[in-house]
């Protein structure tokens, strides 16, 4: 949970922030199996938080998510618009319109055809959402916006542009989310989304792993991989084969993008996610892709308030990127 402030015109600053784990099954394939294990851990981050403010930005896992780019007249009105993406969602759902909730948003000139704008229709079974509200709801907070993970990368995206060469602007740029279950694969160019990619690869596979290798259970593999306190074969056995398939994912995505035809380079690559964190997937993913590769964060150019220290934000911040974006939306006048 991310509290961020306006201070100035386009600039911000890191009010507060906590990070409380989940217990592993609480949340399965973007599914809320333990909704009293959910609703607990957001009132302990909350009140970690120490905030006053109760209203909340919060995202759906892109799992639960269907989108789709649409293409409408640039001439069209919004009943006209409206209409057509309700066409469009009715098409791409396969249960009934009125068990859907969904949003679209027009974010340009279409490319590919003149006289035509792109728009992206996302959709969520209701459910999806209603149980994230309750849950908001059920530990006293309101939630005020609902958007997508992946989408909301994008938003903390705009923070991190102005800090790559030129701006971002005609470069490749691919922004890869490796998470606990799920590593995310957003890749722009000139700051327009053009392809993305999710795929079954995250951190819990390690944590397995170092569970079986060290005879834990899997709460305490997971907090002493995250403190780093495991014996030393952990950085030479455990760790390596982990990093090593992480970088074959990517570069399987980017091989994939590549196979398009339109693109043949990345020229950076962004990590975010909290596998960012683990000593040495820079450098795995550097190698493996011969990319430059660089930690995704957004609060480098943020001002920070008191009680909120610089050293531990530059290590939280890749596992606050899509928070990021979800606090961003406050700001957002379009
Ligand atoms: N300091 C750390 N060192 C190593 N791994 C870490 C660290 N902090 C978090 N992780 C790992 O990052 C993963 C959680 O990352 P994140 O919070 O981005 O996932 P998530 O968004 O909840 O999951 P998903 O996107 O898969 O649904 C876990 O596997 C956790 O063990
Ligand atoms: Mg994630």
């Amino acid at each position: 949970m991310l509290e961020l402030a306006e201070s100035g015109k386009d600039a911000y600053r890191v009010e507060r922030y906590a990070i409380v784990p989940l217990p592993k099954d609480a949340v399965a394939d973007g599914n809320i199996a333990k909704p009293e294990a959910v609703e607990a851990a957001v009132g302990d981050a909350w009140r970690l938080l120490g905030t006053r403010t109760r209203e909340v930005a919060l995202a759906l896992p892109s799992s639960v998510v269907m989108s789709k780019k649409v293409l409408v007249s640039a001439k069209a009105g919004d009943a006209e618009i409206e209409a057509q993406i309700h066409a469009e969602a009715n098409q791409m759902a396969s249960f009934p319109i009125d068990e859907i909730r969904l949003d679209y948003q027009v974010i340009g000139a279409s490319a590919k055809t003149q006289g035509d704008n792109e728009a992206i229709l996302v959709m969520s079974r209701r459910d999806r959402v209603e149980e994230r509200v309750a849950i908001a709801e059920a530990v006293g907070l309101k939630a005020v916006i609902m958007d997508v993970d992946n989408l909301a990368a994008l938003t903390a995206y705009a923070q991190l542009a102005s800090q790559l060469p030129g701006g971002g602007a005609r470069k490749t740029v691919a922004i890869v989310d490796i998470g606990a279950n799920f590593t995310h694969i957003n890749i722009l160019h000139d700051n327009n989304p053009v392809f993305q990619r999710t795929h079954a690869f995250g951190g819990y596979i390690l944590t397995k792993e170092i569970a079986r290798r060290f005879s834990l259970s899997t709460e305490e593999a997971e907090a002493a991989k995250r403190r780093g306190s495991l014996p030393e074969n952990y950085r030479t056995e455990v760790l390596p084969p982990f990093l090593d398939s992480a970088a074959q994912e990517i570069m399987r995505s980017l091989q994939l993008f590549f196979s398009s035809a339109t693109y043949q380079s990345v020229d950076h690559i962004l990590l975010c996610g909290g596998c960012a964190a683990l000593p040495g997937l820079m450098d795995a993913v550097r190698d493996k892709t011969q990319t430059h590769v660089l930690p995704a964060n957004p609060f480098a150019r943020m001002a920070l308030s008191p009680q909120v220290g610089a050293q531990r934000l530059s290590e939280d911040a890749p596992m606050l990127f899509v928070a990021c974006g979800l606090a961003l939306r406050r700001f957002d006048r379009t």
